[in-house]
């Protein structure tokens, strides 16, 4: 019996002369007469197997009309390759069919767009550029475990379901049992399932902070949902989020934490996902030609990025570089004015020309957990502005003085009776304490240097679109 192996195996073993199994879905095709070659593809890595196939296979003619995209089992002998491009490939005893797909498979091998692909959710990742979008998705979830766990933060599953608008933005989506007369009538949320409303959560923050006060450092890495009206590229409605939070830590040690996980991600990418980032650089080099845009090789700038320091400004002084700047914006630039995205991608691509951490923003443009500044108007925030994204991550040290957290959430007349468990943490062994989110999908088109968040994720939800 032969052993049935990975294409990721076969490729790295190279036992010349072993016979071995694989299965996998077939990429390309090329027949003649006295034999052909399928280019095999099972998930497990970039690379294909290159099947050679000799006209005295006893189901020549039936293997040779499977299109691309059809299911086979191959049994055959691994050999040194005669073309350039591999080191060995496949001579095939036998070939299995296992499904032959009709003729109006849709995906062939000529570039198909992406908006196309968006729409073939379900078979979008049997294509290169895809399969290469998820296996490196796949490495910076295992990065960061691996990146957190040595540093001491406990993982931590935090609550979907939640009562607590953490964020205060009001971009919730509510969760009920309620029918929908009885939503109709006017809900009453006492009726409802928890008797009280309900949502999903926007963050995992507050479980992060409750729990950093008695395992020191956890993080979470969860789903998150923001009922948002931005349909954009970079927005999503459910999207990932790995927040850590640690107790005694202030904002200066928080964005240090902050750009080192930034760059072992790259790293990690770049230590374990070579062939997936170079097909990805590949891809946007096409890209570019196709639309006679200008080509810069998205590797090389990581690389530059994972081996220097993260610039630090204050809100105020980007700000004052935006006003000087002579750019026209279409939002103002007064200090107290919202950085806009057209802000943070002017400051990161055209001025700083690399990833750049604001800190210290205006008290109302933040969440109400923020530790204030002394000068009374603005906290200890921090976001991670990256080129060709923006904001990466938003963090912050937390208010932990207990008198003027009650403070501002009466100023910003939140529920308090939902909060009083917050407000314990600070009661009973309260800390200094920090820390910040990163946005998943973000940190994946930020190494992958895909350009549409949709690209990034299995299937997106976005405003108007839920499908599979
Ligand atoms: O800046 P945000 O809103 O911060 C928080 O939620 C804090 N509770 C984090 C913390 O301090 N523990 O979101 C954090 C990050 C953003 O920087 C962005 O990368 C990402 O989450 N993000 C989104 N990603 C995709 N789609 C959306 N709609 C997003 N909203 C935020
Ligand atoms: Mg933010």
């Amino acid at each position: 019996m032969q052993s049935r192996k990975l294409i990721v195996d076969v490729l790295a073993q190279k036992e010349i002369g072993s016979t071995v199994e694989v299965k996998g879905w077939i990429r390309s095709v090329r027949n003649s007469k006295a034999f052909a070659f399928f280019v095999l593809n099972d998930g497990s890595c970039q690379k294909t197997l290159q099947i050679v196939i000799d006209a005295d296979l006893p189901n020549f003619t039936e293997v040779t009309k499977l299109l691309i995209g059809s299911a086979v089992r191959v049994i055959g002998k691994i050999v040194e390759s005669q073309g350039k491009g591999q080191d060995v490939e496949m001579q095939a005893s036998t070939i299995e069919i296992v499904s032959a797909t009709p003729e109006d498979y849709p995906l062939q091998k000529k570039a198909t767009s992406l908006e196309f692909l968006r729409e073939q959710s379900h078979l979008r990742v049997r294509t290169n550029l895809f399969g290469a979008i998820f296996r490196v998705r796949h490495q910076l979830a295992m990065a960061t475990h691996e990146f957190f766990s040595s540093k001491k933060f406990f993982y931590l599953n935090s609550p979907i379901l939640t009562t607590v608008d953490a964020e205060g933005a009001g971009e919730m989506f509510t969760v009920t049992s309620l029918k929908p007369h009885e939503l109709k009538a006017g809900p009453d949320f006492t009726k409802d399932y928890f008797g009280k409303q309900t949502h999903l959560t926007v963050t995992g923050q507050l479980a992060g902070e409750c729990f950093a006060h008695g395992l020191g450092a956890v993080y979470t890495f969860g789903p998150t949902f923001r009922a948002e009206n931005s349909n954009t590229a970079r927005h999503l409605s459910e999207f990932w989020m790995i927040e850590p939070e640690k107790a005694f830590m202030d904002l200066e040690e928080d964005a240090i934490l902050a750009s080192d996980y930034v760059k072992y991600l790259i790293n990690s990418a770049f230590k374990h996902c070579s062939d997936e980032l170079e097909a990805l650089r590949g891809y946007h080099e096409f890209q570019a030609k196709q639309e006679k845009q200008p080509f810069t090789n998205h590797l090389e700038v990581l690389d530059a990025v994972r081996n220097s320091e993260f610039l630090q400004v204050s809100y105020t002084e980007a700000m004052q570089i935006l006003s000087k700047s002579g750019h026209k914006f279409e939002f103002p630039t007064n200090w107290g004015d919202e950085m806009q995205t057209e802000h943070e991608r002017y400051l990161t691509e055209v001025h700083f020309k690399q990833p750049v951490i604001v800190k210290d923003y205006p008290k109302h443009c933040k969440a109400f957990y923020m530790k204030q500044n002394e000068d009374g108007k603005s906290v200890r925030a921090m976001d991670v502005l990256v080129p060709g994204v923006g904001e990466i991550i938003g963090g912050s040290q937390r208010e932990d003085d207990l008198d003027r957290l009650i403070q501002r959430t009466r100023e910003l007349q939140m529920n308090e009776t939902h909060l009083q468990w917050y407000f314990d943490l600070r009661r009973f062994g309260g800390t200094p304490h920090a820390g910040f989110g990163l946005g998943f999908e973000r940190a994946i088109m930020y190494i992958t240097g895909m350009k549409n968040i949709r690209d990034v994720i299995p299937f997106p939800r976005t405003p108007n679109s839920c499908e599979f």
